[in-house]
């Protein structure tokens, strides 16, 4: 007990003044408590240096949403020797608590990624840089992010088929979404949009503030229904879904290889670096994976298949220190050329507008003195209940339609993120350092309003048409990349933010909102611009851009007939053999969502596309694939 109650006096009775004080309480509650109570499968096994083999069927490059799902699925072939290969190491308690999602960033599990200054976007930032946080851990950006589960629009996947991707429209990728999901919201499950006895975890959020329902019955009262917007239609109103298992985050790592932990063949070999794909010049054949473990390379063969799934901006990284990309990059680098590809080019990314905050006059949002104290630390602890719970602080969302969409399309421009409290929630403690906010931005701002409690909404853009790119900084691994995501590029993204903001500043003004006496907190730097007008929010906007972090696009899936495509519709990369792309970088275009279920959508479909390929040889793919076209197009 004296490792329990020690720390938790240190914190004393009622809250902690810091959270750096708050998380070896927690810690300790958690070990105390729980032990591995909480996951009956246990942790994934890191294999030794020693029982590395010479080679393996398939080696996975990213232990990410998708490589944890490739991993899985095609070690379900027992004959079959698969390595996952993982830069990161493991997940840890605090990574489980869904309430600290933004602690996760700039941490060890953390790439810690800026974008390059462009002068148009995060212009409060430090640099003028915006922070682009990317999982180095397994389970990848599913450890860091914020956990809502949303699927994207169903014209987003059509119009992937139509841009001649046969099987990835709608209904083709509707039975992945469902393959993968356990929801536990009965009613949902039975509704036919959904999965259960999945491996991933989906529900809500078992405690929630009274101002998620003021969200909801405001988007009534702005006359949007509340629905499930992963149903059958996406525009409305809705408290969130999450990857959550039991009140904890449900990583990808922790819903994918956990529960497989004793296949005996499949490695998981964590805190190994991978610097190239081998391929061979001459024959184009990707046969083995270079790679980094503790100060000793490793060449490891691949017998059948390399997949990347590195995400959207290690992906393109490796394919060009393999020889894959650009023909005058890899030039400028001195990398000798294998394959021509406009890898790293179709970068696109959800811009929304940040610090939208409204003061309220009721104790109803969460702050520090009410999140890490002994009271909610206990209820996580003990019941995995609480305030904890809550995702990174989001407790609803909401798709909307400015001017610039047709309503009666259900194909809405704009979503609505719904926070039950602001950037100086934590008194500046962390959310200030992940948003990267320069101290005077976040001073003149948020310094007044310390006290004061507030709710947002972080209106996002759900279609940019901006496009960006990933460049080499240097021919060395383990320089960052250079990231380039071009924000506000094409005037009609910024047109298209504008409205989704006075729809949010409209919902502050329905009678749910007004009966916390809700008023727009103002930013000091646009008080020149006449308030509310059009140049007003594309003021705030361009100082407090927020990424939402979905770098997508970066290795284009397209038919041969696309030049910019570099996998085909089975995402094998054109031009090798051998070589698949399987993460977020092959989306052709951005889903109308968030991208964590999509892009395990995308595993749980390209690990299916590996198995056809091998268990039918070539021309049986080809002929599956040309029925499920027709299949579709019925
Ligand atoms: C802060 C944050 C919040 C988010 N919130 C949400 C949300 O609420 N809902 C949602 O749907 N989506 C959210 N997302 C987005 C979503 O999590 C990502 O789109 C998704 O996880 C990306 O999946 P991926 O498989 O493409 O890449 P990742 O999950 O990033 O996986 C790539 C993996 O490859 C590894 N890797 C990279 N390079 C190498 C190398 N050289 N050698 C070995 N391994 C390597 C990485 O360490 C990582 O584990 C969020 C993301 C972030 C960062
Ligand atoms: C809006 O969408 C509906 C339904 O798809 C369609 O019938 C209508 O013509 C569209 N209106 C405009 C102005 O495009
Ligand atoms: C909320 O507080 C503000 C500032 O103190 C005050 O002006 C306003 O009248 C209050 N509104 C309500 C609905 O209580």
């Amino acid at each position: 007990m004296s490792t329990l109650t020690a720390p938790l006096y240190g914190l004393g009775a009622a809250a902690a003044s810091n959270v750096a004080m708050f998380l070896p309480a927690l810690v300790a509650a958690l070990a105390y408590f729980q032990y591995e109570e909480m996951d009956p499968e246990s942790r994934a096994v890191n294999v030794a240096d020693d029982d590395l083999l010479e080679k393996y069927d398939f080696i996975i490059i990213g232990a990410g949403s998708a490589g944890a799902v490739v991993a899985n699925r095609l070690s379900e072939i027992g004959s079959w020797k698969i390595l996952l290969l993982e830069a990161g190491g493991d997940e840890t308690e605090i990574s489980d608590v869904p309430v600290m999602a933004a602690y996760l960033q700039l941490s060890a599990l953390d790439w810690k990624y800026k974008s390059e200054p462009s002068g148009k976007a995060c212009l409060a930032m430090n640099g003028g840089r915006c922070n682009w946080p990317r999982g180095k851990v397994l389970g990848g950006s599913s450890v860091l992010n914020y956990m809502l589960y949303l699927r994207g629009n169903k014209k987003d996947y059509d119009n992937w088929e139509q841009m001649g991707n046969p099987g990835w429209g709608y209904r083709e990728v509707l039975r992945y979404f469902k393959k993968s999901e356990d929801n536990k919201n009965p009613y949902l499950a039975k509704t036919g949009y959904h999965g259960t006895g999945g491996f991933l975890t989906v529900s809500e959020a078992p405690y929630h503030t009274p101002l998620v329902a003021a969200f909801v019955e405001g988007g009534k009262q702005l006359g949007y229904q509340n629905r499930d917007i992963n149903g059958q239609y996406q525009t409305g109103f809705m408290m969130a879904q999450g990857t959550l298992r039991r009140g904890s985050r449900c990583s990808s790592a922790k819903a994918f290889l956990r529960p497989i932990r004793l296949r005996d063949n499949l490695h998981i070999a964590m805190n190994s670096h991978v610097t190239r794909i081998l391929i061979d010049p001459t024959t184009k054949v990707a046969f083995g994976v270079e790679f980094q473990r503790d100060d000793k390379l490793y060449r490891i063969r691949a017998t059948k298949e390399v997949v990347v799934s590195a995400g959207s901006v290690n992906t393109p990284q490796i394919l060009m220190l393999s020889g894959i990309g650009p023909k005058d990059e890899l030039a400028k680098h001195g990398i000798p050329l294998i394959k021509d590809a406009k890898v790293g080019h179709n970068l696109q990314d959800h811009i929304a507008a940040g610090g939208l905050t409204f003061l309220i006059n009721k104790t109803d949002s969460i702050t520090l003195d009410r999140i890490y104290a002994v009271g909610p630390l206990l209820q996580y602890a003990l019941f995995g209940g609480g305030p904890l719970t809550i995702m990174g602080g989001v407790e609803g969302y909401a798709f909307v339609n400015t001017k610039y969409a047709n309503a009666s399309d259900d194909f809405p421009d704009i979503e609505f993120h719904f926070v039950s409290g602001s950037t100086h929630s934590d008194k500046g403690q962390q959310l200030k350092k992940a948003h990267g906010l320069t101290d005077d931005f976040y001073n003149k701002v948020f310094g007044p309003v310390h006290d004061q409690d507030a709710w947002s909404v972080i209106p996002m853009l759900l279609r940019p048409q901006s496009k960006g790119f990933i460049k080499l900084r240097s021919k060395n691994p383990f320089d960052p990349p250079l990231i380039y995501p071009n924000y506000f590029e094409e005037d009609q993204d910024m047109r298209t933010l504008i409205e989704g903001v006075k729809i949010a500043v409209a919902l502050s003004q329905t009678p749910a909102f007004q009966s916390y006496g809700s008023r727009l907190l103002e930013f000091p730097d646009c008080a020149h611009i006449e308030k509310f007008s059009d140049p007003y929010w594309e003021c705030m906007i361009r100082l407090y851009s927020c990424t939402i972090y979905h770098p997508v696009g970066t290795c284009k899936m397209g038919p041969p007939s696309d030049r910019d495509a570099v996998v085909d519709p089975e995402l094998k990369v054109y031009g090798i053999k051998g070589l698949r792309v399987i993460d977020g970088s092959i989306m052709p275009k951005m889903v109308s969502g968030n991208t964590n279920a999509p892009i395990i959508m995308i595993g749980e479909k390209g690990a299916d596309l590996i198995k056809q390929y091998w268990r039918k040889g070539r021309r049986g793919v080809r002929r599956s694939n040309i029925l499920s076209h027709a299949r579709s197009k019925t």
